[in-house]
């Protein structure tokens, strides 16, 4: 079974536009996992823009695993360590990106990651790095002895969207995932992915996770209408 881990951090950039507590992270949490999801991922971005520290501090006190991901910053991996989520994925982080746009540029901070990876493995925090579907990046993962890889799916996604044609990147992603399964890496995909996306991206054999968050999160409001509209009229009625 291919697990998903659903990606909360717009529930917080929706409470964070009023700046009260609904909707809450915690409980979204919980209910995805009742519903279904394998993990919760979570973004604490440097800016904390959406996902606070006191966020983290809850999700990690409950039993739900958490996906924590981070830059690759000393401080961000000692607030992860202090912290000790099940997993932890690296990230690039630019301030001013709407979201992450590409992988890691495991080339230039190769010595720095491999530094933050070997104190979460100690730790026995499974980690994982957010790539480009390249054969370097994938032996480079390997170096740092990362115990997973998340491929970009940002490209494909959007050409997929677009109706543009998209088996060249669909080629790179299935030569990566296999490259790095041979090596013991395990697969993961995440970025810009929904229902289409998935089912392309799922016939990967290779890939055993699925990280995904505003499709799902803007789905749950399209199609989640109907049950609150019923609720409010009904209160309104009494
Ligand atoms: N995986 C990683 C590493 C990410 O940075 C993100 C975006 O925060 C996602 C998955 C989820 O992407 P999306 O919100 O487009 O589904």
């Amino acid at each position: 079974m291919k697990r998903l881990g659903v990606n909360i951090d717009h529930v917080a950039t929706l409470r964070n536009a009023r700046g009260g507590l609904h909707p809450n992270p915690i409980i979204v949490a919980k209910e995805a996992i009742n519903f279904g999801a394998d993990s919760i991922t979570i973004h604490l971005r440097e800016d904390r823009r959406h996902i606070k520290d006191i966020d983290l501090k809850k999700l990690t006190n409950t039993k739900i695993p958490i996906n924590l991901e981070i830059a690759c910053d000393y401080k961000m991996m000692n607030i992860a360590l202090k912290n000790n989520p099940k997993f932890v994925c690296l990230v690039p982080e630019k301030r001013r990106e709407i979201t992450t746009e590409g992988g890691l540029n495991l080339d230039k901070y190769y010595k720095k990651i491999k530094f933050i990876v070997n104190k979460l493995n100690e730790k026995k925090i499974r980690t994982s790095l957010f790539i480009n579907p390249t054969l370097k990046d994938i032996l480079y993962s390997k170096r740092i002895n990362t115990n997973c890889v998340e491929i970009h799916t940002g490209k494909i996604s959007n050409l997929i969207k677009r109706k543009k044609n998209y088996s060249s990147e669909l080629k790179k992603i299935k030569k990566c995932a296999s490259y790095a399964n041979s090596l013991g890496i395990e697969v993961h995909a995440g970025h810009g992915m929904d229902y289409k996306t998935t089912r392309i991206l799922s016939k990967i054999t290779e890939i055993k996770e699925f990280n995904i968050g505003h499709f799902i999160i803007g789905e749950a409001i399209s199609i989640g209408l109907k049950n609150v509209i019923k609720k409010i009229k009904k209160s309104i009625n009494k």
